[in-house]
């Protein structure tokens, strides 16, 4: 079969953990179904900037850009936490993300049966949810200008959220597609009644719906979203929304599953090329313990297998495998009811590599 080229960069904290957990199940659908994948590592994140004086090296761009796709784990840590931005672990993921064009992150939501009672939520509220949070991610006030200036009462500090219509409608229009393919209904989030980047965001979203007109769509201001979120999660099917209103809650849709440590992401480009990582950061609270939950990146791994080599053979049988392995009831301590029964890290790992079936 055809060589599939894949970038493996873990970062920091939590980020070589969890990676090691999917590179294993990687390695397994290999033998199971025929594939052949080759991987590179490439250092990216804190442990760049102190092996390489920079988070996202010439070199490790370049291992990404001669790839396929992207494997990433999580970069960050309170070791860089007082670095000038260049020297930030973040500035590498916000400029990976930017050079590789990756401008859509899609991070699915969905509440595993077993898991309902590992949230914070009451069961009954969360039954049926399965939704898809599309984010924006490589514009608005992530990458405006950024500066510090003197005023009136000494420094001040202003960071600008700047949307184009070309860059709103790519979005928007791959959230519409996605909508198609699942339960035709499509939330635009947005904070209309306040900033002008909203106001021209719906614009876009209204004039681009006459062109899927089999979607239902609805306008949601931001903060109702979030309120909506807890209150009728079910409800939702896909929600578009700008780059840090999608940071925000897709966090919280976290808390449906269970765990942050449950939600997978790929970031995609026009094309098939796409970088894939959990949706959680390094935890340093936890890192270098076998704590962390290695399902989202599992999970992102199988999103990579479909959405950029259309294996969905295997991405389907690795998704079933986390879901035996959950209905047979182990659980990694964030999602355990009982913390004293809780598998670590390596262990969750395997049992998820011997569940894959052909
Ligand atoms: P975080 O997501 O790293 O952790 C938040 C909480 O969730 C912590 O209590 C952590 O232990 C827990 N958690 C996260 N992932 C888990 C997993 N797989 N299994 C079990 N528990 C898990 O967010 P934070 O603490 O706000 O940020 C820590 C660092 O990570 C910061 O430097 C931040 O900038 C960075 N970060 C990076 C990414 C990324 O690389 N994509 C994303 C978010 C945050
Ligand atoms: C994420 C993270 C990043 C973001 C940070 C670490 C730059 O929170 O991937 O969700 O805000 O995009
Ligand atoms: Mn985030």
């Amino acid at each position: 079969p055809e060589v599939k080229k894949i970038a493996v960069i873990s970062g920091d904290g939590i980020g070589p953990e969890v990676v090691a957990e999917a590179e294993k199940v990687l390695k397994r659908t290999e033998e199971l179904f025929g594939y052949s994948f080759e991987t590179e590592h490439a250092l990216f994140g804190g442990i760049a900037i102190d092996e390489k004086g920079t988070p996202l090296p010439e070199e490790t761009l370049s291992v990404c850009k001669n790839a396929d796709a992207v494997l990433l784990g999580a970069v960050g840590g309170p070791k860089w936490d007082s670095n000038p931005k260049e020297l930030r672990p973040e500035t590498g993921l916000l400029g990976i993300r930017k050079a590789l064009g990756l401008f859509s992150n899609l991070r699915p939501a969905v509440v595993f049966d077993c898991l309902k009672d590992a949230s914070t939520l009451k069961p009954e509220v969360l039954e049926g949810t399965d939704l898809m949070v599309v984010r924006e991610l490589t514009g608005g006030i992530y990458f405006g200008e950024k500066f510090r200036r003197q005023g009136e009462h000494g420094e001040e500090a202003v960071d600008t959220c700047a949307y184009n219509v070309v860059e709103v409608e790519r979005i928007v229009r791959q959230a519409f597609e996605i909508a198609q393919k699942r339960s035709k209904k499509l939330a635009s989030v947005d904070k209309a009644n306040v900033l002008e980047t909203s106001r021209l965001w719906r614009e876009v979203v209204i004039r681009v719906s006459a062109d899927y007109p089999d979607v239902e769509l609805e306008h949601v201001l931001v903060d109702n979203c979030a309120m909506q979120l807890l209150r009728r999660p079910a409800s939702f099917d896909v929600i578009v929304t700008e780059n840090m209103f999608g940071d925000i809650l897709s966090d919280e849709a976290a808390m449906l599953t269970g765990s942050i440590g449950m939600l997978a992401s790929a970031s995609m480009g026009e094309g098939a090329f796409g970088l894939f990582e959990p949706v959680h950061g390094s935890a340093p609270d936890i890192a270098g313990q076998n704590l962390a939950n290695p399902i989202a990146t599992v999970l992102s791994l199988a999103m990579m297998l479909r959405l950029t080599f259309g294996y969905s053979d295997a991405a389907d049988a690795i998704e079933a495998a986390v879901s035996q392995v959950l209905n047979d009831g182990h659980r990694t301590s964030d999602i355990a009811v009982d913390k004293s029964k809780a598998i670590g890290t390596r262990e969750m790992g395997d049992l998820i590599v011997a569940a894959i079936k052909k």
